[in-house]
């Protein structure tokens, strides 16, 4: 695992836009495993905006987004498919019948995630996969103890997360979060050939720090990414502050050669 402290929550932001970028130059029908949450909020403008400047191309891009709320129509502004079309989807030149995300009111739940599964497949798999962290240490919606080896299911949301997201939903307005999820599992997330976390702010420091340096252990399901051997970890400095090998991520950075043209 390669974990790299940015100064600032933009330029850990700036620089996951910029990997991502560039895997997509590489290989314009890349397979792009995605991320919703406030964090990812802005890697998707930057690339939004690397779009309109033409210096990369969604047009061949496949999306598989890593979970959506059961309940929830694609149109209700709380679903994640209405946080994709409208935070990159709309902004970028992608064939939207490229971009998936489980249907959480699909009638038959678990066909659905079967389904999700078989296409994921078909798409011969995810090339990267962005990641953020929950503060219940979930990784898509992989809520404490999700086997490592779980696929795409119907799960169940901890009053953590509940914590966590329920501001997003407006009472005033009859807005009710659900407290079930379609998720990638983590079995699914560690299929892919690359992960990308991104971690930012003061609030995400002990959970970061758990999955990175802690124990694997389903009780933190980010710690997961321990077990993927290519996977790269961007975190801000107020996100780092909780790590122990500090000094050790940051000279690896400075030094290794494959990171010189993100310096
Ligand atoms: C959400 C998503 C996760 C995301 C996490 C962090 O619930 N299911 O995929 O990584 O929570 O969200 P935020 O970036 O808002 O902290």
């Amino acid at each position: 695992m390669d974990v790299i402290i940015r100064p600032t929550a933009e330029s850990a932001e700036a620089l996951a836009a910029q990997i991502i970028a560039d895997a997509l130059k590489a290989k314009p029908n890349l397979t792009l495993g995605l991320a919703t949450g406030a964090t990812m909020e802005n890697v998707y403008h930057k690339l939004a905006d690397m779009n309109k400047k033409g210096e990369i191309d969604f047009s061949l891009c496949k999306t598989f987004n890593l979970d959506e709320y059961v309940g929830l129509p694609a149109e209700d502004r709380n679903s994640y498919r209405y946080y994709m079309n409208f935070h990159l989807f709309d902004r970028i030149n992608i064939d939207k019948r490229n971009t998936h995300l489980e249907d959480g009111m699909a009638a038959d739940l678990e066909a659905e995630c079967a389904r999700y599964e078989e296409m994921m497949e078909e798409a011969g798999g995810v090339d990267l996969q962005l990641l953020g962290i929950g503060l219940s240490g979930h990784i898509g919606f992989n809520e404490p103890l999700s086997s490592f080896s779980s696929r795409t299911r119907a799960v169940n949301l901890t009053p953590v997360t509940m914590a966590q997201n329920g501001p997003y939903f407006d009472a005033a307005k009859g807005e009710k979060m659900p407290n079930r999820a379609l998720t990638m599992g983590v079995g699914t997330v560690l299929d892919a050939k690359k992960l990308l976390m991104l971690v930012t702010g003061k609030r995400k420091a002990d959970i970061i720090a758990k999955a990175l340096e802690g124990p694997m252990t389903s009780m933190v399901s980010g710690s997961a990414i321990q077990l993927h051997d290519d996977c790269t970890v961007i975190v801000d400095e107020e996100a780092a502050a909780k790590l122990t090998l500090k000094e050790y991520y940051h000279s690896a950075f400075a030094n290794d050669p494959k990171w010189a043209k993100y310096r």
